[in-house]
C-alpha cells in the first residue's frame, strides 16, 4: 500500500505490474491507494467498495482479468484458458447492478478468444493492452459526454446531484460531475448541491470532496432536503449518473435517485442522466428486469464502528432504484443528448456510428 495526496484524482492506475486503486471507503479522511495483484483481490475490492461507480468497476474488472493473465504467464495454454474462465466468473459475481462490469468483461473475453491460438505470452500482453485501452477510452468518452451535457446547463445554474458520478466513479473526469467540470471549463458559473446519499454517503464523502479539490462551489445537503431546496427555487437542474439504462430508457442509479426525479418533475426542473453508451443494456427491456443489489444491513444501522439503530431491528438496504424513462428529460451520452429517451431513440443512438 502506498499513501500520497494526488493533485488530480486518478481512481485506478497501473504501477510496476500492479493495479492501484484509491480506497474510497476511507475518503475524505484518508487518501490512500491499495495495491492489487489478482482477479480475486480485485473482485473483493469491488464488492467491498474500495472502487465503486459503474465505469470504474468496469475498468477495475478489466484489470482484474489482466492481472490474472500475468499471474499465469508461464502455464500451458489449456491451464491459461481455465484460469481466465475462473477470473471472468469471480469478477462477474462481485456486484450485480452496474452493467459496465459485464460490458468490460465481455470485451476482455472477446479479446482473448480472438487470440486463443496465439502463445500464452501474446495473450497476456494483449489483455493488459485491452485493459489500458478500456481505461483510456473511459476518460475520452467522459470528456465527450461532458461537453454535450455542458451545453444543456445555463450560466449560473445550481445543479443538484445524487451519489458520486465523478472522477472517482470512472477512470477520470466523471459522468454527471464530468458535465459540471466541462461546463465550468467552458466558462459557465456552476454551483453544485450534493445530496449526502445515505447510507454509504458517496455524496458527502466523495462528491463534496471532488468539487472542493477543484474549487467548484458545492453545498452539501441531506437527502431529505432536496424537496425543500426545489420548492424554494434553489435548484435549476438535476444531473445524475447511471448504473444501467434499460432498452426503454428506464435508469437504475443509486438508491434515492427515483425520489429526486419525482421531485424534479413536480417542480418542473430538468432531470438529466449522464451515461456512457456502455451503460445502456439493450438486452433488458425495462427497469423492472434490472438486478438490484441488496447490501449489508450494517450500512443502514450505523456507519463504520458506530451503530445507532436498535439491535435486532428489521432492515432493508437496496443499493439502487429505477427511475422510469418518462421522468428523464435527457440521457447525455458521448454521442450527444437523447431527449425523452425511449426504445426507438436509444436504438437509433446505438445504430449511429
Ligand atoms: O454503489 P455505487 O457507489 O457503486 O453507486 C454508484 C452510482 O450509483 C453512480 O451514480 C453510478 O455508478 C454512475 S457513476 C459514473
Amino acid at each position: 500500500m502506498t499513501t500520497s495526496q494526488a493533485s488530480s484524482v486518478e481512481t485506478l492506475r497501473w504501477c510496476e505490474g500492479h493495479l492501484e486503486m484509491i480506497d474510497q471507503r476511507v475518503l475524505p479522511a484518508r487518501f490512500q491507494y491499495l495495491r492489487y495483484d489478482s482477479a480475486q483481490s480485485v473482485a473483493q475490492g469491488i464488492r467491498e467498495m474500495v472502487v465503486r461507480g459503474a465505469p470504474a468497476i468496469g475498468c477495475a474488472a478489466a484489470y482484474g482479468v489482466a492481472l490474472e493473465a500475468l499471474r499465469h504467464r508461464k502455464v500451458s495454454a489449456a491451464d491459461f484458458a481455465v484460469a481466465m474462465e475462473r477470473s471472468f466468473e469471480v469478477l462477474a459475481a462481485s456486484r450485480p447492478t452496474a452493467v459496465n462490469l459485464s460490458w468490460a468483461l465481455g470485451r476482455m473475453r472477446r479479446r482473448r478468444e480472438s487470440l486463443a491460438s496465439q502463445p500464452v505470452a501474446a495473450q497476456v500482453d494483449a489483455l493488459l493492452t485491452e485493459a489500458h485501452e478500456i481505461r483510456a477510452e473511459d476518460i475520452r468518452v467522459n470528456r465527450a459526454l461532458g461537453e454535450h451535457g455542458a451545453a444543456l446547463l445555463t450560466d449560473g445554474a445550481r445543479v443538484l446531484t445524487h451519489c458520486n458520478a465523478g472522477a472517482l466513479a470512472t477512470a477520470g473526469h466523471g459522468t454527471a460531475l464530468g458535465v459540471i467540470r466541462s461546463a465550468v471549463a467552458a466558462g459557465k458559473r456552476i454551483s453544485v448541491i450534493a445530496d449526502e446519499t445515505r447510507p454509504f454517503l458517496q455524496g458527502a464523502r466523495l462528491t463534496a470532496w471532488e468539487m472542493l479539490q477543484e474549487r467548484i462551489p458545492v453545498t452539501l445537503i441531506t437527502d431529505n432536503m432536496a424537496g425543500f431546496m426545489m420548492s424554494r427555487g434553489e435548484v435549476d437542474a438535476v444531473v445524475v449518473g447511471a448504473d444501467r439504462v434499460a432498452a426503454n430508457g428506464d435508469v437504475a442509479n443509486k438508491i434515492g435517485t427515483y425520489m429526486v426525479a419525482v421531485l424534479a418533475q413536480r417542480h418542473r426542473i430538468p432531470f438529466y442522466v449522464a451515461s456512457p453508451i456502455s451503460t445502456i443494456d439493450m438486452s433488458i427491456a425495462d427497469g423492472a428486469a434490472i438486478p438490484i443489489e441488496e447490501r449489508s444491513q450494517r450500512e443502514v444501522t450505523g456507519f463504520g464502528d458506530c451503530q445507532w439503530a436498535a439491535d435486532g431491528v428489521s432492515v432493508r438496504n437496496p443499493a439502487f432504484d429505477v427511475t422510469p424513462a418518462e421522468l428523464v428529460t435527457a440521457l447525455i451520452t458521448e454521442r450527444g443528448a437523447v431527449h425523452q429517451p425511449n426504445r426507438e431513440r436509444l436504438a437509433a443512438l446505438l445504430a449511429r456510428a
